[in-house]
């Protein structure tokens, strides 16, 4: 079946959401049979499910697990590892996991990410989202992905995982590099991933000898206490945090951003504060949806999702952006509708890998945007030589799809 996920420069990729065709062709894949065969961003051939029912049974389907492992002999079964410190696909974390590993890798964060240790984050989200908006409102022009999503993204996931500032810059870079379309078994990719693995280690060691607060320090714990096994689990639950804090902030703030920038009756009901704020951000959340597709499920027997078979060890994963967007559940989609009943959305997955981190996420997400609005005179500019006001152009690809650059004016007209 040939495939119609949109193909650009070899590079296959589902829209986001701000994109033009975003809706149609989602609406477009559901007629269809809600799904479809093809290659993503990372070119593995995988089934993608778009419609909202299908997507919340696979989610809990017991049949398709998160370890490639289990289907070792499969013929589309995910390759181990591709070559010496190939990290994104060796990951053992809680994603490429189930069962009984998948409960002790996941308890190994999750006292970080509980509603108590949220509260206690709120004065370091506080800070430094004030300090970038700060930086922001001194200039006239600002590209709201520069200087506004990444700084807050990358700030946020040096102080919640506690990297130490002399590393900080290093990991954050070569992190960002490892989670984009760069193809994974390029020189540049193969050294990142060598590199990072290195950096991360020595952050493990630096963070079992010496007490912290952050992420790094609590898996150390975990690391001492024997409830992670090996110092590989350490480092790879370390790279799975960094990955989770930065791409999930910087899609989520970039896109969220953007959209509020189109819809200024959003933007009101988002400055009047109180709960109708709070829904209106859950609604960028459902939108914006950050990881477009859930992680990667592999089929342990035959099985049918839908009108498709699936043999076993086929990839699967779920448009999570589909299903959002699904008008069976939402509907009139694009509309920002702060009356919804809100927690349906799938942004945050469903079922045994529902994030953990979804209250943190919230927390940032909330005190980000509403700083941000909360700015006089902020608004859509042209990009140098472009025609149209607001069009971003270009999308950055990877493990999430966001706008490249996003340029506004700051301040008084
Ligand atoms: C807006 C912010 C965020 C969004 C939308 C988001 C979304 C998601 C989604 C969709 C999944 C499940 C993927 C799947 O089932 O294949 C997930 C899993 C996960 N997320 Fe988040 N995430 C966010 C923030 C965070 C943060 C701040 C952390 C903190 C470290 C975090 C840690 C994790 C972990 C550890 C998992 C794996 C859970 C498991 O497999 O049991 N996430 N996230």
């Amino acid at each position: 079946m040939p495939s119609i996920i949109i193909e650009h420069k070899k590079q296959h990729y589902l829209p986001n959401v701000t994109e033009p065709r975003a809706a149609e062709l989602y609406a477009l894949l559901r007629r269809r049979g809600g799904v479809r065969r093809g290659a993503l961003w990372n070119g593995f051939p995988t089934w993608v499910v778009f419609d909202d029912a299908l997507a919340r049974d696979c989610l809990r389907d017991p049949r398709l697990v998160n370890d490639a492992r289990a289907v070792p002999d499969a013929p589309h079964g995910m390759p181990g590892a591709r070559y010496a410190g190939d990290l994104v696909s060796v990951l053992r974390n809680p994603l490429s996991s189930d069962g009984a590993e998948h409960r002790r890798l996941r308890a190994s964060i999750t006292p970080l990410l509980s509603a108590q240790a949220v509260r206690r984050w709120a004065p370091v989200v506080q800070r430094t989202v004030d300090d970038v908006l700060r930086r922001l409102q001194a200039t006239a022009h600002a590209d709201l992905v520069v200087a506004f999503a990444r700084p807050v993204a990358e700030t946020l996931a040096g102080e919640l995982i506690g990297i130490p500032e002399s590393q900080r810059t290093r990991v954050l870079r070569l992190m960002r590099l490892l989670s984009s379309a760069a193809p994974p078994e390029s020189p540049q990719m193969k050294a990142a991933a060598t590199e990072v693995a290195h950096l991360l280690d020595e952050i493990a060691n630096g963070a079992m000898e010496r007490p912290g607060r952050g992420i790094a320090a609590l898996l150390a714990d975990a690391r001492l206490q024997g409830a992670l096994h090996c110092q590989n689990e350490l480092v790879d639950m370390l790279a799975a945090a960094v990955f989770a804090v930065l791409d999930s902030t910087t899609a989520t703030l970039s896109t969220g951003a953007l959209y509020l920038l189109r819809d200024e009756s959003a933007r009101e009901r988002l400055r009047a504060g109180g709960e109708e704020a709070d829904s209106v951000i859950e609604e960028v959340i459902r939108l914006a949806c950050p990881f477009p597709t859930s992680g990667y499920r592999f089929a342990t027997e035959p099985l049918r999702i839908g009108a498709a078979r699936m043999e076993r060890g086929d990839i699967v994963c779920v448009s999570l952006l589909a299903a959002n967007l699904d008008p069976a559940v939402w509907a009139d989609p694009l509309r920002v509708d702060p009356s919804r009943a809100l927690a349906r959305h799938l942004s945050f997955g469903l079922g045994r890998h529902y994030c953990p981190g979804a209250a943190l996420g919230r927390m940032i997400v909330r005190s980000a945007l509403k700083g941000l609005f909360a700015l006089p005179g902020l608004r859509l500019t042209d990009l140098p030589g472009r025609a149209a006001p607001g069009q971003p152009y270009r999308y950055r690809q990877g493990i999430s799809r966001y706008p490249h650059r996003m340029p506004v004016l700051v301040g008084q007209r």
